[in-house]
């Protein structure tokens, strides 16, 4: 088979820049591709943090004016990927995160920032670099959801154009003013173009002009065509039903194995699980926890939002404590929900363990050290923490959602029996039904041959790209065949 080549445009990219999964997902996937036969070239906004990456660099293209200001593309390497970086001072070069200053508050030009992102994938998919001219642009989130639009409006002989949905909740709305300064043809305001409840949708437009669609888990892709996980985008999505696709995400075992990860005290794997106690220790040592191999050590390392539904474990801390346990906690976010954790390890410092801010050496001995890893999201397109909870033995105890409940098997009664199972589902997403997890989780805890058995289980799933990378390849290549008719 000829290989396929593949433009992925993100706005972050592990391990140059990242706020949340998707950067995980952008970082992995070109990786695991690569023996699907498809070769993968990522576009990225130049901030900081990137041109710092990426080291010496071609200058591939340059624009007199994008949005603003003039601009080069870069083409580079860093951390094994292939890199196309837009270089635009005056859009990207700025302290703070991708999307917001230090205050916290978005950049007020984040249209006019990934719309360049959308213009540049566009030209690029067009032939702007001759060297790579890729035969399907695939978009990620609202951030380069109008790459889709400008190649749909460009007329011209264009690749086969794919979106995929990490989240539906940030959708990127924007005042219908700036439709002249996009670019876009006037026309492209309208219900089949990039309109969206008056203002112009940039998740919407990839969602209406890209050939395929997807979102990370099969789950999500169901309960994203109801009103209710939707999010205004539901009645799109069924009418585009036939093009979306759930493809779960894996993890990277390169960055994420037990056996050799060098941010954990004593590495160690499913049949050395014995090696795991002193990452345990370790862990209660860091967050100020009573050293005690005997309770049961529950973690959450997790953005800090109503997503993540982390109000409903604020509120059963007390069921958690009765019940001998302890709580180690990495989080960022919500300063609401910072605070009231924070205020609770205060109160009891032997028992609940937090630390705020985004750590990574942390979130990995969370995972090598917990003994539970908890998920109780509202909503979850994939996750990605409770499938490095598996891979490490801390068992999953999510919310049965989206991904969450694709990836993890419940220990019901008849599994336990069985011997089957890798972690604990709970619904509907409510205090009582968390608490009642929890519960379970405690009694399977005072079962040790039966936890053992559900820790091998958990170690023992694949949660590794190759299946997924197979799938993506597969659907660029029914892509490409379809477009050549
Ligand atoms: P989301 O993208 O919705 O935040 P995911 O589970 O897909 O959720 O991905 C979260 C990623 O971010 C994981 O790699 C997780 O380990 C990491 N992460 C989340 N919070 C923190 C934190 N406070 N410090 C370090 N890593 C974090
Ligand atoms: C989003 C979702 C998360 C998913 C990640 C990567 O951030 O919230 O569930 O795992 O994207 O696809």
């Amino acid at each position: 088979m000829p290989p396929v080549k593949v433009l992925s445009v993100v706005s972050e990219i592990y391990p140059l820049i990242k706020t949340g999964g998707l950067a995980d997902v952008a970082g992995a996937l070109p990786g695991a591709l690569g023996p699907e036969g498809v070769e993968v070239r990522s576009l990225v906004p130049g901030y900081p943090r990137v041109k710092a990456g990426i080291g010496k660099a071609e200058v591939v293209h340059r624009f007199d004016h994008l949005f603003g200001g003039p601009a080069r593309l870069l083409a580079g390497k860093a951390a094994g990927l292939d890199l196309f970086v837009i270089d635009a001072p005056h859009l990207y070069d700025r302290s703070g995160g991708p999307y917001a200053g230090e205050d916290g508050k978005d950049f007020a030009d984040n249209a006019q920032r990934y719309a360049a992102l959308g213009v540049v994938a566009s030209g690029i998919g067009l032939g702007l670099v001759p060297a790579f001219v890729p035969d399907v642009v695939h978009a990620h989130d609202w951030q380069a959801g109008l790459a889709p639009a400008y190649l749909h409006y460009s007329g011209g002989r264009r690749p086969g154009t794919v979106i995929t949905i990490h989240n539906i909740a940030f959708q990127g709305q924007f005042p219908r003013q700036l439709m002249p300064a996009l670019g876009l043809p006037a026309h492209a305001f309208a219900i089949d173009g990039v309109e969206y409840y008056g203002m112009i949708g940039y998740l919407k437009a990839g969602l209406q002009l890209s050939d395929r669609i997807t979102t990370v888990s099969p789950g999500y892709a169901a309960e994203i065509l109801l009103p209710e996980a939707g999010m205004g985008l539901d009645g799109l999505l069924n009418v585009r039903r036939s093009v979306l696709h759930g493809i779960l995400n894996g993890l990277d075992e390169a960055v994420w194995n037990p056996a050799s990860d060098p941010l954990i005290p004593r590495p160690f794997d499913a049949r050395a699980l014995k090696a795991r106690a002193a990452n345990k220790t370790a862990l209660q040592v860091r967050l100020g926890l009573d050293p005690d191999p005997a309770a049961l050590l529950f973690g959450v390392v997790s953005r800090l939002s109503w997503q993540k539904g982390l109000d409903l474990l604020a509120e059963s801390l007390g069921a958690l404590l009765d019940m001998g346990a302890q709580l180690a906690m990495l989080g960022s976010g919500d300063p609401y929900l910072a605070e009231r954790f924070s205020s609770a390890a205060r109160a009891l410092p032997g028992r609940i363990g937090v630390e705020l801010g985004y750590d990574e050496a942390l979130a990995h001995l969370i995972q090598a050290g917990s003994d539970a890893l908890l998920v109780p999201s509202r909503f979850e397109p994939c996750g990605l923490t409770q499938l490095s909870a598996l891979r490490y033995g801390a068992l999953p105890v999510v919310a049965r959602v989206g991904g969450l409940a694709d990836t993890v098997v419940d220990i019901n009664e008849m599994a336990r029996a069985a011997g089957v199972g890798t972690g604990i589902q709970f619904s509907p997403v409510t205090v009582p039904a968390l608490q009642g997890a929890l519960r379970r989780t405690g009694e399977l805890w005072r079962d040790p041959p039966a936890w053992r058995r559900a820790q091998r289980n958990a170690m023992a799933t694949d949660v590794s790209w190759r299946g997924p990378a197979a799938q993506y390849a597969r659907l660029y290549r029914d892509l490409i065949a379809e477009r050549a008719g």
